[in-house]
Order: C-alpha cells, then sequence, then structure tokens
C-alpha cells in the first residue's frame, strides 16, 4: 500500500518516476505526486485519483526539469484522499519534500511538539510531520537528518527525502515496508518494488530493517538508524519486464488468470530433489520438523482460502491436527504456542501488516514459522525459519489470481514435506502426491481453453443483486474465495457457504432466479459428498434459484441439477480447487467488466495492506 519511486542519474527524472509510479499504481490509487529538484528549487505536483489525473495536471508545466526527483502513489490512511493530503509533503519553506508508504504512529504527539514550535499543517496526514521534522533538524547533512527523525518515529515506514540545497542525492529508510535500491549505470533507483525500474535496471539491492540509504549517481551507501555501515541483501532481478506488462490483455488481472498453469509449474520447479521435498529457505533444523506437534496456517483474504484448503491435504497427510486462523485475529486471542508449533504463514506481498504482526508473535511464543511468499525477501519471509516461496511472478492486478493457485500447490508442499519428515509418507508415496501435483498445470490450462461460455454467463450474471457459493470438503474454501472475487471486484453481494450449513440459516436468502454457484466434488473420489450435495442442491432449485454449477467432466448425475453446468477436468479430490477456482476467478471477472469496473484496480482496496 502505497507506492514510490527514487531517481537520481542523467535521465529527466520526471519520466522516470511517472513510467515507475505507472508499475506501483496497484499499491494504492487514492492519489499521486512527484517531486523534481530543478535549478529553481523544488518543482512538486499532486493530484487526488489516479496517477492519470496528475499526468493531466503536469500536460504543459514546464517547471520540472532535473534529473534527480521522486514520486507517490497512495492509498490512503491518515487523511481523506484529496489533494492537500496527497504526497509529497513539504517542510513550511518548501525546501524539504517526503514520499511515505506506512504508518508514523506517534504523528499525534509530534504533531502537538512541531505546532508548539509555530509550524503550521498544511495537511491531515501522519507524513507532514517528518518533511517539518527534517527541515528542523537539518544543519547541511541529509543522511543524517534523516537518521535523527527516523530515530524519533514509531511504526513502520518507507520514506524518500529531498532537499533543495542537496540536489544531487535522494535520503530514504525503511522500517517494515518494502523498499529496494537498483543500480544503474551512473543512475541510482528507490523503489517499493523492482517492476518500478526493471526497464532500466536488474541490479538490485533490498533494504533491511531500520536502515537509511542515500543514493547520488556514483554509488549508494546503506547506514543504519545510528549511521554504522549496514549489511544488504544484492540480487538480480531473474523476471523479466513483459512479465510486468498487460501482455495484450485489457487487464493485469486478465493475463495473470491466463498465467496460472505457468506459476504452479514454477512454483513445484525443484522443490522434489532425490526424492525428498525440500524448500526454498530453512534455518530451522530437521529435528524441529519432526518435532511438530500441532499446526497453524495464518493469512488474510485469499490466502487465508488457500489455508483452509491446505488443512484437509495436511492433515490428512501427517496426522497433524492444523488450525486455520485469519491474522488479524490469531495473535489477539491468546492462541497456545510453543516450540513445537509450526506456524505456516501465507502471504503473496510478504509485508501484509496483519499477518506479520501473527508472525511475530508466534515466534515470540517460540513456535516455528514457515512463511509461504510471493516476493523474494519480503519482511515475512526474513523473519521466518523457513521459507517457500510461490514462484507466480509479479501479481499486478489488485485481486489475487495466481498467487493463490500458487500458495496451494505451496501448502501442498509443505503439507508433504512434514508428512516426510514425520514419517506419515513413504517417500514413494510423497513422489506419487508430487507427480499428481506435476499434471496441474496442464489440467489448469485445459479449464481455461473452456471459459469463453463462463464469460458469455458472466455477461448475463451483470444485473443480479446478489450472488451464492455453495461447496463441501475443499469446494468450501473455494466457494469463499468465488464470493470473494465477485465482492470485490463486482461490488456485488456475495456469500460463500459451506453447504451443510444452508438449512441452518442461509437457506432463508434464497428467492427466485437467485444465482447460485455450487462447487461439486468428484462423483468417485466423495461418492457421499457428491449425493449430499445433489440433496442441496434441490433444495435450493425447489425454491427458485437459478442452479451454476461446477462439476467433473462425465459427472452426468448432476447435469438434472444444473441451470449451467461449467465442467472441469477429473483430478485427485485435494487438488480440486485448482481446478475449480478457475471458472470463479473468470466469472467475476467477466462480471465486473460488464457493470463497467477496473478489474486491476477495485475501489477502496490496495495490493498490500501494511497497516493492521
Ligand atoms: C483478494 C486479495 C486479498 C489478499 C490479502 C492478503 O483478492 O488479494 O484478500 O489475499 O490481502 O494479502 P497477502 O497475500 O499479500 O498477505
Amino acid at each position: 500500500m502505497c507506492g514510490i519511486v527514487g531517481y537520481v542519474g542523467h535521465q529527466q527524472a520526471l519520466d522516470v518516476v511517472l513510467d515507475g509510479l505507472r508499475r506501483l499504481e496497484y499499491r494504492g490509487y487514492d492519489s499521486a505526486g512527484v517531486a523534481v529538484i530543478t535549478a529553481d528549487g523544488l518543482a512538486v505536483e499532486r493530484k487526488a485519483g489516479r496517477l492519470a489525473n496528475l499526468e493531466a495536471e503536469l500536460v504543459g508545466q514546464e517547471g520540472f526539469v532535473g534529473t534527480a526527483g521522486m514520486g507517490h502513489t497512495r492509498w490512503a490512511t491518515h487523511g481523506a484522499p484529496v489533494d492537500r493530503n496527497s504526497h509529497p509533503h513539504r517542510d513550511v519553506s518548501g525546501k524539504v519534500a517526503v514520499v511515505h508508504n506506512g504508518i508514523i504512529e506517534n504523528f499525534h504527539a509530534l504533531r502537538v511538539e512541531l505546532e508548539a514550535d509555530g509550524v503550521e499543517f498544511s495537511s491531515d496526514t501522519d507524513t507532514e510531520t517528518v518533511a517539518h521534522l527534517v527541515a528542523r533538524e537539518y544543519d547541511g547533512d541529509l543522511p543524517e537528518t534523516v537518521r535523527k527523525v527516523c530515530r524519533r518515529l514509531e511504526g513502520a515506514f518507507t520514506l524518500v527525502v529531498t532537499h533543495a540545497d542537496e540536489p544531487d542525492m535522494i535520503v530514504a529508510a525503511r522500517r517494515s515496508s518494502p523498499l529496494v535500491v537498483g543500480i544503474g549505470d551512473k543512475e541510482m533507483f528507490l523503489a517499493s518494488d523492482v517492476s518500478a525500474f526493471i526497464e532500466h535496471t536488474r541490479d538490485a539491492v533490498e533494504l533491511g530493517q531500520d536502515q537509511v540509504v542515500t543514493i547520488a549517481r556514483s554509488g549508494y551507501e546503506v547506514t543504519d538508524f545510528y549511521g554504522e555501515p549496514a549489511p544488504t541483501n544484492h540480487f538480480q532481478v531473474n523476471w523479466d519486464l513483459s512479465a510486468a506488462e498487460k501482455g495484450g490483455h485489457d487487464y493485469f488481472m486478465l493475463k495473470e488468470i491466463e498465467e496460472q498453469p505457468e506459476a504452479l509449474a514454477n512454483t513445484l520447479r525443484g522443490h522434489f530433489v532425490d526424492g525428498r521435498i525440500v524448500l526454498d529457505e530453512q534455518r530451522m533444523a530437521d529435528q524441529d520438523l519432526r518435532d511438530v506437534d500441532k499446526v497453524f496456517v495464518i493469512a488474510c483474504g485469499t490466502a487465508y482460502h488457500s489455508g483452509l484448503v491446505a488443512k484437509y491435504a495436511i492433515e490428512h497427510w501427517t496426522r497433524l491436527p492444523v488450525e486455520v486462523e485469519l491474522a488479524s485475529e490469531f495473535r489477539y486471542r491468546d492462541p497456545v504456542l510453543d516450540r513445537d508449533t509450526l506456524v505456516v504463514a501465507i502471504s503473496q506481498s510478504g509485508e501484509t501488516a496483519d499477518t506479520l504482526e501473527a508472525v511475530r508473535h508466534a515466534r515470540e511464543q517460540k513456535a516455528r514459522v514457515l512463511a509461504i511468499c510471493n516476493t523474494n525477501g519480503a519482511q515475512i519471509p526474513r523473519e521466518s525459519d523457513a521459507v517457500l516461496y510461490t514462484h507466480a511472478g509479479p501479481e499486478v492486478g489488485v485481486a489475487a489470481t495466481k498467487t493463490f493457485l500458487a500458495q496451494i500447490a505451496a501448502n501442498f508442499l509443505v503439507g508433504l514435506a512434514l508428512a516426510q519428515a514425520r514419517g506419515t509418507k513413504y517417500s514413494d508415496e510423497v513422489a506419487r502426491e508430487f507427480h499428481e501435483l506435476e499434471q496441474m498445470p496442464a489440467a489448469v490450462s485445459q479449464v481455461l481453453q473452456t471459459v469463453d461460455s463462463v464469460r458469455a454467463l458472466g455477461r448475463q450474471l451483470a444485473d443480479s443483486k446478489a450472488v451464492l457459493f455453495l461447496g463441501r470438503h475443499v469446494g468450501y474454501p473455494v466457494a469463499l474465495e468465488g464470493a470473494l472475487k465477485l465482492k470485490e471486484l463486482a461490488y456485488m453481494h456475495a456469500e460463500g457457504f459451506a453447504a451443510g450449513e444452508l438449512k441452518h440459516g442461509p437457506i432463508a436468502l434464497i428467492e427466485q432466479d437467485l444465482p447460485v454457484v455450487v462447487v461439486m466434488p468428484s462423483p468417485k473420489g466423495r461418492a457421499v459428498l457428491h449425493a449430499k450435495l445433489l440433496s442441496n442442491i434441490s433444495e435450493i432449485q425447489a425454491r427458485g434459484a437459478r442452479t451454476i454449477v461446477i462439476a467433473e467432466e462425465g459427472d452426468e448425475t448432476v447435469r438434472p441439477f444444473a441451470d449451467e453446468l461449467i465442467e472441469v477436468p477429473q483430478v485427485p479430490t485435494l487438488l480440486q480447487p485448482l481446478v475449480s477456482t478457475v471458472p470463479l476467478q473468470v466469472l467475476a471477472a467477466e462480471i465486473a467488466r460488464a457493470r463497467g469496473y477496473d478489474v486491476d484496480k477495485p475501489r477502496n482496496l490496495a495490493k498490500s495492506v501494511t497497516v493492521e
């Protein structure tokens, strides 16, 4: 949430910064702003709404000539999304400009202190305090000033600071929010993520916790908040620009739905070596894995739904009890944790505040934490004892799609790794399960070839007031995910239910022509559940619902119960969510498009949620 870009080099900073912001707009689109250091001081423009509003405002403005600058795209926390709360924020003299991602928790006390000093604020944001503090403390050494100010700040922040008197440098700081440096040829970049600068360089450095970086044309310097040189993580970006661009699709989300077979294959690749499941990083002993006696899966939103799917597999394969919990609830209810508890933290971004705080709580209670994450080196994997990366590539659409499938696959790998460590599965069984997983990219490709009818159905449903989703067993989390996608993309009332719960209340919602999506289990794999779901469908059909049934190819018994039938390939029961989720993603996207919404940037949302 909030994207930041900084640049010092030989190109016009405004162009580089706007290009970077375009790629980071998924992080927030309540407002955008830029600052360029020019021969006449700082040139600043900012505008509420999408980046396009800022770009329109900049047309014809000639004062933005300079080769150092920064930009921001905002997801509002403190202060309404209006022009005056947009970043960059300046001090009273206009010499200092600051952009910020995160929340400064002690901003109120700082504001009171500054106001007592006679400072007049021009916004409602927490960020403006930093601009005034920097101006007050500045004594000709900008990096030292920023360090001094950071030592007074509480909360989470990435800050980028410029000063008109220091035209050849930009200083940035990081605590618990992301910041990467791009190293070019006589040019340096700063950004919330590498997609902002991979057009220019793939050579990157990731900052650690409580670090300050100064970039200049000649290079960069990283220290801690006290000025001591600090270690950083230098890496090469191994995905290319096209991965972050739309590739001919109207929306990133549509491209990302199509990328799911590849995302799955990449997530599995290299994790079964010499007959054993291997993780990407393991900072805990094998014995610790063997000693695990309970598993908690914690995550938010779509990642949480992937955890609900995982529970069925992990319990089945390991015979360990698995609890799946929303990260935002977990640490506030005193969960029973000890050193034999494994907490699996799932997060695409690796920076979701609710999940990060839950991880910290678990580790304070001595539990081991295994992170499943799509972002190399993000905070959650850094603070975990083991890591399995979902190699889904960058996901720009705000609604998670390919990372959901990749998270399910990664969860299954964790389940198999645990089963293998505990000896509840022989290696030939692990090999067999892994082999089944390897067939899934092809199965998902097959689904993708047949979704045109789902698109047509989506257009028909665009005027519905609500849609319900039902499932049982692993179909239940799929129903929840289908409802979440529809809510967030189409702003339509949607609810997912365990089908067995229907008659305990939700059936009262059924009325004539209400669309109800039912995720059927396999008639062979789960015959009893299949029969029960057919009864559930009859109950809703009898009350006038329009039934949309997702069922296995060749399942003829379901036809009389389906007003619309969506067929998916036959796959093992535990893996069914990997195929049955795909039509629901397509359905939600198509309904949203038919209603005229931007599926990449649903209202009020941001891709990574770095506040609790
Ligand atoms: C929904 C969606 C969100 C995220 C949730 C967790 O489409 O994307 O529900 O799944 O905010 O985000 P991460 O996985 O980054 O922790």
